[in-house]
């Protein structure tokens, strides 16, 4: 099975999803390693829970980002981690750093890209007056949020909506999203064409836009 480091920053449902989904013995991924950027994520708790190395390694505590990714990128080579996934990371990473893992490092983001990359996307999302929201699993590569897709689920947007209803929404999509992204990118279903992704397996696509 392909070995995953996740790197998260908060609450890590994403990363519970992932770890859900590696139970499964028809999964071909298993989280090897999470690192987390802040001291007190919840994620660590779930990692440790589901019995899975979790390192800390904390932004503030390097003096540097070539520091910071140096140390990262210990953590997930000790783990023999292959593929890199993002999971509510907060910390643009590097060209130097994607570079370790050219075309291996996979985020999910919650809004519709290209629609609202960045911070507080959901509040963008309201603020801007969409009528559909949702979120994306992409490739990651220099820009923020840019990569080219592998998928994308849709929310509605409703009129008594707050951010935080909205995110919720949004989550429920994302758990559902991220392992079958990281299935079809881990088995080389879905690979890169330039700035999108080629899908070479027809039955799952349906899935991956709904
Ligand atoms: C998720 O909504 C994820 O899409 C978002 O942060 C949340 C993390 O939740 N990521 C970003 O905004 C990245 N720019 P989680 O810690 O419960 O997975």
């Amino acid at each position: 099975r392909v070995r995953l480091g996740v790197l998260v920053s908060g609450g890590g449902s994403n990363l519970q999803a992932l770890l859900d989904a590696c139970t499964r013995e028809d999964f071909p991924a298993e989280v090897a390693c999470v690192v987390s950027n802040v001291p007190t994520a919840h994620a660590l708790e779930r990692a440790r829970a589901a019995g899975v190395p979790a390192v800390v390694v904390d932004h503030k505590a390097h003096a540097s980002k070539a520091a910071f990714e140096a140390a990262i990128l210990e953590a997930l080579g000790a783990a023999g981690v292959q593929w890199v996934c993002l999971a509510g990371f907060m910390r643009l990473l590097s060209a130097d750093f994607l570079g370790r893992f050219a075309g291996r490092v996979l985020n999910i983001h919650p809004s519709l890209l290209p629609s609202f990359p960045g911070l507080h996307a959901q509040r963008q999302a309201l603020e801007r007056g969409v009528k559909v929201a949702g979120c994306t699993v992409h490739f990651v590569d220099a820009g923020t949020d840019t990569g080219p897709i592998i998928g994308q689920a849709a929310v509605p947007v409703l009129p008594e909506d707050d951010e935080k209803s909205l995110s919720a929404r949004i989550l429920v999509e994302e758990h559902r999203l991220y392992p079958l992204a990281v299935r079809l990118a881990v088995t080389g279903q879905v690979t890169l064409d330039g700035v999108r992704t080629r899908v070479a397996a027809p039955p799952s696509t349906g899935e991956l836009a709904l």
